[in-house]
């Protein structure tokens, strides 16, 4: 067979090879509890972020399809996948996020841990949780939402009765008198903020304290618009940074959220894991930053 018929014959059976290979990986993706088919492919898709199909050759010289690790080298996101890919659009080459929201870069973190509780303080109406779950993140877990309006709680717990497979805790929860006492005191858990604590003027020192004792073995993701805080020492200058600082000053939002975090790591409570300026599209003026860090027991 000449090299251009193998190619042919490779390429004619491409699909069914796919989604053969698919189809077995489909089996691990299945096994979460309570899986449907939506969340499913979802998982599906959140793997093949990561996972490339390629052409191996087989002992017996034939060509069968597989799934390789990307090799990322570069601009990775704290979840080991860059944050964004570069695509044709139209009539150039665009840049398009991996991480849109919150909630994506959340999942891509959720698949790779085996989380017994996730929680999001400061939630709304619980919106970020709901499509964590129906998107197939962490299904067997425990989900708790603090928020601070009871507008906000009344509207999760309606909704939580249209997710009857969803475990969710709904409680009120000031991030300025930090109460955690409804929330795990056990098991690994992740814990997020998003765009919740822009709205805390000043951020007292005890969240940091009160916030590292949730669970015994704990992750806190802050997806939150401090880029204007980080000094230019740990993250360069941006375009958006005076305007940004403009607002929050003219709004009375969060001047404080970066001093308080690194603080927190000075006085031994926490350890910074990673610092991501304006790694998420927004609006201008309120650009989202992420914050990772662990407690140091
Ligand atoms: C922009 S919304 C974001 C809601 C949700 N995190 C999301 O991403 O969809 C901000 C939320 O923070 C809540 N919030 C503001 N100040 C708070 C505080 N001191 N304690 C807890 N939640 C607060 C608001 O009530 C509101 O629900």
């Amino acid at each position: 067979m000449s090299e251009k018929e193998g190619f042919e014959a490779l390429w004619k059976k491409f699909y069914q090879d796919a989604w053969a290979l698919r189809h077995r990986a489909l089996q691990v993706v299945l096994q979460s509890p309570d899986c449907d088919a939506f969340m499913a492919c979802e998982r599906l898709k959140r793997f093949e972020g990561y996972h490339v199909i390629v052409p191996v050759d087989t002992p017996s010289g034939a060509k069968e399809f597989a799934f390789r690790k990307k090799l990322y080298t570069e601009d990775l996101a704290f979840t080991q996948r860059p944050f964004e890919d570069v695509r044709a659009y139209r009539d150039g080459k665009t840049s398009f996020p991996n991480y849109p929201r919150p909630v994506d870069y959340l999942l891509d973190i959720i698949d790779q841990h085996s989380f017994d509780s996730i929680v999001e303080l400061g939630g709304g109406y619980a919106q970020n949780l709901f499509a964590l779950h129906a998107r197939g993140g962490a299904t067997h877990a425990q989900f708790f939402m603090g928020e601070y309006t009871e507008s906000g709680c009344q509207m999760a717990q309606q909704l939580a009765q249209f997710a009857p497979k969803m475990k969710l805790k709904v409680s009120r929860f000031d991030h300025n008198a930090p109460d955690i006492s409804w929330l795990p005191k056990e098991g690994k858990v992740l814990c997020f903020t998003a765009h919740s604590i822009e709205q805390v003027h000043e951020l007292s020192p005890f969240f940091f304290e009160k916030v590292s004792q949730i669970g015994s073995e704990l992750l806190v993701i802050q997806f939150e618009p401090f880029g204007f805080q980080v000094p230019l020492s740990v993250a360069p200058a941006s375009q958006f940074d005076p305007q940004h600082k403009k607002f929050f000053e003219n709004v009375h939002w969060n001047l404080n959220f970066y001093d308080q975090l690194t603080k927190a790591q000075d006085r031994g409570i926490l350890q910074i894991l990673a610092i991501e300026k304006n790694r998420l599209p927004g609006d201008e003026s309120n650009p989202t930053s992420v914050a990772i860090w662990k407690p140091k027991r």
